[in-house]
């Protein structure tokens, strides 16, 4: 009966994190199309590719804001997907996160940039690109009408990837679109765990027409190939039978069915450009990549042979002969490093036929080797973020990549060649509400874990003892109930942990004490069960039985300490000295110094009451639990046994009404209680019962 709720919710829950995710999960081909700031949850299909491209709504959580470029800059020929940009004006650093990737499989990502002066501000910006922690790009809107793409090709270590756009005091940073292409394993050999490709030309020659831009469908990667017309000294070549592609780089056939060659047989090819250097990589390597196909039926005694220079030095040892509609390329692996790249492609002497090339690419190196945090602490600080809605600078990677960007309020431990691990977290006074999220526990590397001053409610979760590096756990100043896991317990037994939970109204410390406390829950539960239907009657009789039970308990709250204290009365009686203090060690509370009470009680400095015993301090002890020290007054006539037998009797109960002791202390002729601190009213309630009873000890008067 009870359950059906549940099921509802958890069914309506799971339809709505439905919707969500089929946005933020790959289609099936592995792409994630995002165009960024698109208003609304629909999306829409891409006219060129036919690719459906969604909101980035649940990427960003909830970062930035959308904007519309301006009309000025909207062209029939404009990519749908840059009319409109997320801006991030708030925050050093805002990422993207997308999902439900291939540990370690190789991808393009691809983010878009159109200024379209959509702040009306006419001031391009200049802001740096993270992938994951690593730097990727520096991106320069020089003008608004410029379309900027930057393509990154990485392994991706884990089953998610952050593009991160960091504000470096130069505008604000936005974005128009991103796009993520998973690649084949085998693909790129040069593109490995710590080195990634960063794109500068992909360029399909042979084109006769400017505008026909290659990509998906035609390219299953969805890689960009952007038309070369051939003008001048060069001329193309082409065929329509289809060119089987290579194996490392899958150039589509369309791309290798054109080609460029020289008009004069007896000249080469030349292809020159300047190094682009970026402001943290003054001078970048590269990685070229040319593809080559015959596309001529060539006759026996017709031969195309060619060389391949660079800076006028072989740049690959072996003359070259295209294979008769069969793709190959010639690359390097290791990044060239040059002031100026001229490339040229020479006939040899026994050549007949001038040289082609179809395609190249070219890309410098961007090293992706600073690692990220322990992807199981990113899991868990991730589900910790979205249960109890921390957000501030809660952005990318939690440790990194500087110090400065790392989340605040938590603190990250640092080994060279290991994943950094998060080791203190302060979520105090943070407003947290529910249950302590078992994602605590999955930080595994936690020392020191302050959830202190927040609303969490429910019991302790036993798993948190067994974090091992953990030496600090503050839970107080919340609404926690139930017992404290008795391993958790032994952990602060064996000074290996400092727990603080005072505050705490319904946590109960030890076993008899958390009886009491469930006992009246437990009879609770058993109505509560009784199925709805039953009749009114039943309904009557569980509430008469509930307000007896009430009553009852109120009645016992006055006399609880009787029937507990059978056992109790006999130390009370008993007069021997040996006696006393036996039960004194049987106390299972804390004996404090005289010094350690003035600590406690700032010397004695906030009187809270006065009973007959004494005056009524209040306190701090050192885990930050509140207390209250009643210490005996010289003029009390109070002798130390019943003094003993009051803490005896206090000791031995743990009860949600009435005052737990906490410890005693027993100084020289100092004799002190020191009390868990109840609220104002009760702890007055307390006192003036006190009074009332003529000054003596309540307990003795009811005994
Ligand atoms: C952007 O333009 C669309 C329609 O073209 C409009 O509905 C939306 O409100 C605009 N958004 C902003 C932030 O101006
Ligand atoms: C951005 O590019 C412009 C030229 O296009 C250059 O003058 C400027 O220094 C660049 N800014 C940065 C921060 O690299
Ligand atoms: C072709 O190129 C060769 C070598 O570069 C040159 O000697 C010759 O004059 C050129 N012929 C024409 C027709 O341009
Ligand atoms: C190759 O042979 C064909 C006929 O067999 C001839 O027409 C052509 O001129 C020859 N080409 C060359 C470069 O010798
Ligand atoms: C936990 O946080 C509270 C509030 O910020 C602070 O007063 C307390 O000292 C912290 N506890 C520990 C053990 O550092």
């Amino acid at each position: 009966m009870a359950a059906t709720p549940w099921l509802l919710l958890l069914c309506l829950s799971l339809a709505a994190g439905g919707v969500l995710h089929a946005r933020a999960q790959p289609d099936s081909n592995g792409f994630i199309s995002i165009d960024c700031g698109l208003q609304g949850e629909e999306g829409y299909v891409d006219t060129a590719t036919k690719l459906s491209y969604y909101p980035d709504t649940g990427f960003t959580d909830g970062a930035g804001t959308c904007r519309n470029i301006s009309a000025d800059y909207i062209t029939p020929s404009l990519c749908k997907c840059l009319y409109t940009v997320r801006s991030f004006p708030a925050g050093a650093r805002n990422c993207y996160t997308l999902r439900s990737l291939v540990p370690g499989l190789k991808y393009l990502i691809r983010a878009k940039f159109m200024y379209g002066n959509y702040d009306a501000l006419r001031r391009p910006p200049v802001f740096d690109l993270h992938i994951g922690v690593n730097h990727w790009h520096t991106v320069n809107i020089s003008k608004p009408h410029v379309e900027k793409s930057v393509e990154a090709l990485v392994v991706v270590p884990d089953d998610f990837v952050q593009v991160c756009l960091i504000n470096t005091g130069a505008g604000t940073p936005f974005i128009s679109s991103l796009e993520l292409r998973p690649l084949k394993k085998t693909l790129y050999p040069q593109v490995t765990v710590a080195q990634g490709l960063l794109l500068s030309e992909r360029s399909n020659f042979g084109q006769i027409d400017g505008n026909n831009v290659i990509r998906y469908p035609d390219d299953t990667h969805d890689r960009i190939w952007t038309p070369l017309v051939s003008s001048g000294t060069y001329t193309e070549v082409s065929t329509t039978s289809k060119v089987i592609p290579d194996s490392l780089f899958e150039v589509p056939t369309t791309v290798m069915q054109t080609a460029m060659r020289p008009r004069n047989v007896s000249s080469g090819i030349s292809l020159s450009w300047d190094p682009e250097p970026q402001p943290n990589n003054p001078s970048p390597g590269y990685i070229i990549i040319m593809h080559f196909s015959e596309l001529e039926f060539l006759l026996f005694n017709v031969t195309r042979e060619f060389s391949i220079n660079l800076d006028n030095e072989p740049w690959h040892p072996d003359n070259v002969t295209p294979k008769y509609l069969y793709g190959a390329a010639i690359y390097n692996s290791v990044p060239s490093r040059k002031s100026r790249y001229d490339i040229s492609i020479i006939p040899t002497a026994r050549s007949t036929q001038p040289p082609i090339i179809n395609a190249i690419e070219t890309y410098t190196v961007v090293t992706t080797t600073k690692l990220g945090t322990d992807s199981l602490d990113v899991s868990a600080i991730m589900a910790i973020k979205v249960k109890y809605q921390v957000h501030k600078n809660w952005f990318g990677d939690p440790c990194g990549p500087e110090t400065v960007m790392v989340w605040d309020r938590l603190t990250c431990s640092y080994a060279t060649a290991r994943p950094p691990r998060i080791i203190r977290l302060d979520l105090s006074l943070r407003g947290l509400n529910g249950d302590i999220s078992s994602s605590f526990t999955n930080l595994k590397a936690i020392q020191y874990l302050n959830l202190s001053n927040n609303n969490l409610v429910g019991s302790i979760p036993d798993a948190l003892s067994q974090l091992t590096s953990l030496t600090v756990l503050d839970l107080s100043h919340n609404q926690l109930n139930g017992a404290i896991p008795s391993r958790l317990l032994k952990r602060v037994e064996d000074g290996s942990l400092n727990l603080r939970y005072g505050n705490n109204r319904d946590l109960c410390a030890n076993d008899n004490s958390c009886r009491l406390a469930t006992k009246r829950k437990s009879n609770l539960a058993i109505y509560i069960a009784v199925p709805v239907v039953v009749s009114m009657i039943v309904v009557i009789v569980v509430v008469v039985l509930l307000c007896s039970l009430r009553w009852k308990r109120q009645g016992s709250m006055n006399n609880s300490v009787e029937p507990q204290n059978e056992a109790t009365t006999s130390y009370v009686s008993g007069n021997n000295a040996h006696r006393d203090s036996f039960s004194l060690h049987q106390l299972e509370s804390r004996r404090f110094t005289y010094e350690e009470l003035k600590m406690i009680t700032n010397n004695f400095q906030r009187v809270l009451g006065q009973g007959g015993f004494g005056y009524v301090y209040d306190g701090f002890l050192e885990d930050g639990t509140q207390v209250a020290v009643k210490l005996r007054s010289h003029s009390s006539s109070q002798g130390f046994k019943e003094f003993l037998a009051e803490a005896h009797i206090l000791t031995r109960i743990h009860h949600k009404n009435l005052v737990t002791m906490t410890g005693y202390c027993k100084d020289g002729e100092y004799m002190a209680l020191v009390y868990e601190y109840m609220s104002e009213g009760t702890l007055h309630e307390h006192l003036e019962g006190s009074k009332h009873n003529g000054g003596c000890l309540s307990w003795r008067q009811r005994l």
